[in-house]
């Protein structure tokens, strides 16, 4: 992200944008696919595990710590067995909700470089979707979800919403295909587009 020319892994998609953006419903809907491995961060690994208590705020974890925590948990969903690159090695499409950039933009909002320093060398994704909705539209969506997580208010939406709108144009730069979602279209809508752009693979 600063300057300095990152490897692109071929085949890896990935799915940002902010909370009630959809990332998650569009992941549901390419689940069974072939060809295709959906995944998700935080994973459901240890460090996982620990950063969803306290999304959940069933911990309070300084956010310099979520930064780390984010990072090793990333660590492991990339480069363990079965991991994201030895899949896309042997030809599968991995497609993750979430990666890199939730940390450039979640945790930059609170930790300023760190997040960057932190993520620098993870190599960078084949296709980019960035869910674009309104701050407001999106935490209406969230307001019948039974736990609120600590990061799921508008104020710090509408700043999710501007550092991804930033951040995006310098991942296209590195070389990463970027498509921007109207996440406030109709589910099967967006599922359409997104399939198209997967298969162009
Ligand atoms: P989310 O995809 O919304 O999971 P769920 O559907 O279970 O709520 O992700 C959980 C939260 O974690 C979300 O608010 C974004 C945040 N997050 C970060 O702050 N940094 C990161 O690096 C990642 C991967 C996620």
């Amino acid at each position: 992200m600063q300057g300095v020319q990152v490897e692109i892994v071929k085949k890896f998609v990935v799915f940002e944008g902010g909370d009630g953006s959809g990332t998650s419903t569009q992941l549901e809907l390419l689940r069974g696919k072939s060809r295709v491995w959906t995944t998700y961060e935080p994973t459901d690994g240890p460090i996982g595990r620990i950063i969803r208590d306290a999304l959940r705020g069933e911990t309070a974890l300084r956010p310099e710590t979520m930064a780390r925590l984010f990072a090793a948990d990333r660590t492991e969903h990339l480069f363990a067995k079965n991991g994201v690159i030895e899949r896309c090695n042997r030809g599968e499409t991995v497609v993750s909700d979430r990666y890199v950039l939730s940390s450039l933009v979640y945790q930059g909002i609170l930790c300023g470089d760190l997040p960057f320093n932190l993520n620098k060398d993870f190599p960078l994704p084949e296709l980019l979707f960035f869910f674009d909705i309104d701050s407001q539209t999106a935490v209406r969506r969230m307001e019948n979800r039974p736990v609120r997580e600590i990061y799921e208010y508008l104020e710090f939406q509408e700043l999710v919403r501007e550092r991804y709108k930033t951040l995006t144009p310098r991942w296209q730069q590195q070389g990463v295909r970027v498509v921007v979602i109207d996440a406030s279209k109709p589910i099967e809508a967006v599922a359409r587009e997104v399939a198209r752009e997967i298969d162009s693979l």
